[in-house]
């Protein structure tokens, strides 16, 4: 391959006055750049070129011109210099001579020029050369792109192709004709693929089953890389868990070893130029490796000036059991209270015990749904039924009803009256716990038949009726501990508890949570330090 720089089209490189942003100046050499290549050696010298500070006042200057519907639209979320320069930190030294490096969806080059300028600097990396290949389909980016890259070829022996390809119709082709990136650095696009599109169609043709951009160009970019090859990626933490993402989950870890994990605690922090409330994770891969040990970091945001770094066995990243395959990112060393109780190990199926999403769909059943229980209806319940252990029902100022009329259209969407153990989806961000679970009783509906369950909860059952009473209360102080809501932080980025997690999750066999279910009802209160206490006393 021959890495002059050139572009597949090269007519877009031009500045045109169509250009949608706000532009700043950028010839690309109005910076002051140290010359860093010597001539005789072939290798950077004493004082090195260093672009990215560059690169990020132009994504700071263009970012905010960028239509904020253009910028979904593609995915446009560039990373600052400090999370960039931290990525390139990432990859291991290497003694190759050759080093091909993948820059797919690279914006305006903050990644490129952050791995460059590590290489400028001879930290760690021995190349005579570096061949960069860029794809970025944003034609303003892209100029931006190949101004930075050509800046580094004049003073370093670096070429590049920057393409302004689809990457995925690219790479889907490519991957049929050999492996060949040493190195790969990633911030692709986040935007959810729908299952009739194209992407998912060209996808599919490779072997690739995926539901958003970002985890397509994270397995395509591994499917082109050499054995041995290092990938860095910074991703939405989505992939960790649900059931949507473990074909991904499953390709990348059957094809790489897993070597570097790095949370942002703050889901506002990484990007927060652009206001992104995603939790984002980096990760590093190293294509065929035998899995070690995990490097585990973490920080509050880009600034990484609080970075905490562990190693962790990969059997807590995931279970060796785990048929999902959730990547768990645990934020100590310690093991967590739940990890260390050997009584806690079994899923829901193991119990025997169902969980469902709330099966009524409020808006498509909306003719049946009443303010207020009166002839002919059975109670709806919505998460704003539950406080605590406590069920108000009826209650005013629910938004859609309280009850739902019973007939042939509806009853197929209710669970017989009874005691079950309900869990809502979704928390706010500033609720202080993300698992919260109530009990439903009986006796709160005397005469009701039927329950419907309001799809923003989740439900526990037993083969769709109810569980006894001292089980349902067993679930729910179990759920509610401070060690399972610990834990569930630890594969699940967002706000959102969904009925996969949950039945995945482990629990203490069916006789313990019944033990936890009886105490509870013996008391009068039960505070989370009485909740934890217990429980921790009968799972050990
Ligand atoms: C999240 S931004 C990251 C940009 C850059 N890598 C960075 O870190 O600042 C993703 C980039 O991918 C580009 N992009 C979106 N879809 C693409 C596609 N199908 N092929 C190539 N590039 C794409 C967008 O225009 C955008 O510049």
């Amino acid at each position: 391959m021959d890495f002059e720089k050139s572009s597949t089209s090269p007519s877009e490189q031009t500045v045109n006055s169509s250009r949608c942003v706000d532009q700043p100046e950028y010839d690309g050499r109005s910076h002051t750049i140290a010359l860093g290549f010597s001539e005789s050696s072939g290798k950077p010298a004493q004082m090195p070129i260093q672009l990215l500070d560059h690169a990020d006042s132009v994504r700071r200057a263009v970012a905010p011109g960028i239509a904020l519907k253009h910028k979904s639209a593609l995915g446009q979320f560039m990373t600052p210099a400090p999370v960039a320069r931290f990525m390139a930190s990432l990859f291991p030294p290497s003694s190759l001579q050759r080093c091909t490096l993948l820059d797919a969806g690279a914006g305006v080059g903050a990644l490129t020029c952050a791995f460059l300028d590590r290489w400028a600097i001879r930290d760690g990396f021995s190349f005579d050369r570096v061949g960069v290949e860029a794809y970025e389909i944003d034609p303003i980016l892209r100029g931006y792109l190949e101004d930075a890259l050509a800046s580094y070829a004049e003073r370093l022996p670096v070429g590049s192709q920057v393409f302004s390809e689809d990457f995925i119709e690219a790479a889907a082709l490519q991957s049929f004709a050999g492996l060949r990136y040493t190195h790969a650095i990633l911030n692709p696009p986040y935007k959810k693929i729908n299952s009739l599109s194209q992407h998912r169609l060209i996808l599919r043709q490779v072997g690739i089953e995926t539901v958003n951009l970002y985890s397509a160009f994270v397995a395509l970019a591994l499917s082109l890389m050499k054995p041995g090859g290092q990938l860095v990626a910074i991703i939405p933490r989505s992939f960790c868990n649900g059931p949507y993402y473990r074909p991904f989950r499953e390709y990348v870890l059957h094809r790489a070893a897993l070597r570097h994990l790095h949370l942002f605690d703050s889901r506002t922090k990484a990007f927060k130029d652009d206001d992104v409330l995603q939790e984002n994770v980096i990760m590093r891969l190293e294509c065929g490796g035998v899995q070690g040990t995990v490097t585990v970091s973490n920080s509050t945001d880009d600034s990484l000036s609080d970075l905490v770094t562990h190693e962790q066995p990969f059997d807590r990243i995931v279970f060796p059991d785990d048929s999902e395959k959730f990547i768990h990112v645990p934020t100590s060393l310690g093991r967590n209270a739940l990890e260390l109780c050997e009584g806690v190990r079994f899923t829901l199926p193991d119990l025997a015990l169902g969980i469902s999403t709330g099966p009524v769909v409020d808006f498509r059943l909306r003719e049946h749904i009443q303010e207020q229980p009166g002839k002919g209806t059975v109670p709806l319940l919505y998460p704003g039924h539950f406080s605590g252990y406590t069920t108000q029902w009826p209650k005013d100022g629910i938004k859609r009803g309280n009850a739902i009329n019973l007939n042939s259209d509806t009853r197929k969407w209710l669970y017989p009256n009874g005691f079950y153990t309900v869990v809502r989806r979704f928390s706010s961000k500033e609720e202080t716990r993300r698992v919260v679970a109530s009990v439903v009783r009986p006796d709160t509906f005397p005469g009701a038949p039927m329950l419907g369950f309001e799809n923003h909860l989740n439900v526990f059952h037993e083969d769709k009726h109810g569980l006894s009473e001292a089980l349902a209360y067993g679930l729910a102080v179990f759920l509610n501990t401070a060690a399972v809501d610990d834990n569930f932080r630890r594969f699940n980025g967002h706000t959102q508890v969904n009925a996969t997690d949950l039945r995945f999750m482990k629990y203490p066999d069916r006789e313990t949570l019944i033990a936890l279910g009886a105490w509870a009802r013996s008391q009068a209160t039960l505070t989370q330090a009485m909740t934890d206490y217990q429980t921790k006393k009968l799972t050990k």
